[in-house]
């Protein structure tokens, strides 16, 4: 660390057990480690303390966590900000799901105060799952969508996000005039990528081939690739059901990937959700193109959608991360998501580790993000969280004094939103869950 670092920057020391991806099936794991903040936010030493202990008359504020677990915030590559509202409706399969729960709940967000009210409490919800980045669907509403920027911006939080693009097969109250639908993104494109620095980026969101006629998928494609840095957001290949009706949509394209491809909406920066139903073919194309995958477990098995080829789409090297997609996940945390990951495997392991991974370092490499966010390294912003397993949760109360495997193991296996104490985005911290509490028990 260059010493002129510490004369000309105030630094914040966030001292405690150190645990970060450098690979799948690596981590960093120190305890007694220091993170070293500086006032922009960048970390600029990550240690043991004692390799720091020397410097320490340059700290301008120390906050000690002992022996509980310091971790890159988690990145969630896929959830719907206003389903927030319809977690838990079970019983269907995607398509009557999306009709019978999902639409009536967007069509909400029509009411700029209703969507104000939601993005509040999305956002909330998301720092406190320890959640530091979302890649977030809004609805067709781009005023609802404005709001859920506004809300992002004020919050602190780091998202990806896009208005919803609908225009055919969905009921009126959500079908747009393409025009308008086209024109509503590329302004909020133009407002808000980039906004503070990066730490809010814009996605062009067609919510799937089903709702999107072609000429959407062609224009909407056109605006992206005008607009470098920016995302293409949607679903591919989710249910047997939709795969089959976007045969029938789209009979020119032998597969539903190449639908995506033909309209120009694959490459990099290019994020498909689930991504399930797919030939070695159609996994050779996403890999080709560079585009990413977001696996979502939890949903995939409360709505029986089907199995991800874990493994399969590993080996063929397509970058990809895991998601919540609330609604249709049931919860946000992501250490829910990681081991549903592990049992939506009928006959092979994920590990702790690689789980991390691929909701830290992993998603943030699908989001080509990983030169700023994912792990705990000198020069990335300082995303992260403060984590005690013991705290509110059953896991045993000398866990943090076990190896770290145990530690992970428990996290995955057992964690939810209850280990959560801290989050930070850029060495800003967005949520304490002491604060929180004392906050929600003097509205009573
Ligand atoms: N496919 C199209 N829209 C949706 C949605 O809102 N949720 C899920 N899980 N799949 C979708
Ligand atoms: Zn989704």
């Amino acid at each position: 660390m260059p010493a002129n670092l510490y004369d000309s920057r105030e630094l914040t020391a966030y001292r405690g057990h150190i645990i970060s991806p450098v690979q799948e099936q690596e981590l960093k794991d120190i305890r007694d480690g220091v993170l070293i903040v500086d006032d922009r936010g960048i970390i600029v030493f990550c240690g043991a303390w004692s390799e720091f202990e020397k410097n320490k008359n340059s700290l301008k504020h120390i906050h000690n966590y002992g022996d509980k677990v310091i971790m890159p915030g988690l990145i969630d590559m896929h959830l719907h900000l206003p389903q927030v509202t319809v977690t838990g409706k079970s019983g269907e399969h995607l398509m009557k799901w999306l009709e019978r729960f999902v639409f009536p709940s967007e069509a909400r967000c029509a009411d700029p105060q209703y969507a104000l009210r939601i993005a509040n409490w999305f956002f909330d919800e998301m720092v406190r799952n320890g959640t530091t980045l979302g890649v977030v669907f809004s609805t067709i509403h781009k005023e609802a969508t404005d709001v859920a920027f506004e809300v992002a911006s004020r919050k602190g939080c780091r998202a990806i996000m896009g208005k919803v693009l609908m225009n055919a097969n969905a009921p009126d109250f959500l079908t747009e005039d393409l025009a308008s639908s086209l024109s509503g993104s590329e302004e909020l494109c133009q407002k808000w990528h980039g906004h503070d620095n990066g730490r809010l980026l814009y996605a062009y969101t067609p919510r799937f081939a089903v709702t999107s006629t072609s000429e959407l998928l062609t224009e909407v494609g056109k605006l992206w690739r005008a607009k470098p840095g920016t995302y293409m957001h949607t679903h591919l290949s989710e249910s047997l059901e939709e795969v089959e009706f976007v045969k029938e949509l789209f009979p020119k394209s032998p597969t539903y990937v190449d639908v995506y491809h033909d309209h120009g909406l694959l490459g990099h920066n290019s994020i498909m959700a689930h991504a399930i139903h797919l030939s070695d073919s159609d996994l050779d194309i996403l890999k080709e193109t560079d585009s990413s995958l977001a696996h979502c477990p939890s949903s995939n098995f409360f709505l029986k959608s089907g199995v991800f080829g874990y493994r399969r789409v590993e080996s063929k090297g397509v970058r990809f991360g895991i998601g919540s997609d609330v609604a249709a996940g049931p919860q946000m945390s992501l250490f829910c998501v990681m081991k549903d990951a592990n049992y939506m495997q009928p006959d092979q392991w994920l590990y702790p580790t690689e789980l991390l991974y691929r909701a830290t370092l992993g998603g943030a490499k699908a989001l080509a993000l990983e030169d700023k966010i994912g792990s705990l390294d000198e020069g990335k912003e300082a995303d992260f969280v403060v984590v005690d397993p013991t705290h509110r949760t059953g896991i045993i109360d000398d866990i943090l004094s076990k190896p770290t495997d145990e530690i992970l193991s428990a996290l995955v296996f057992l964690g939810d939103d209850r280990v959560v104490e801290s989050t930070f985005v850029r060495g800003k911290e967005i949520f304490n869950y002491e604060s929180a509490k004392e906050l929600s028990q003097s509205r009573r």
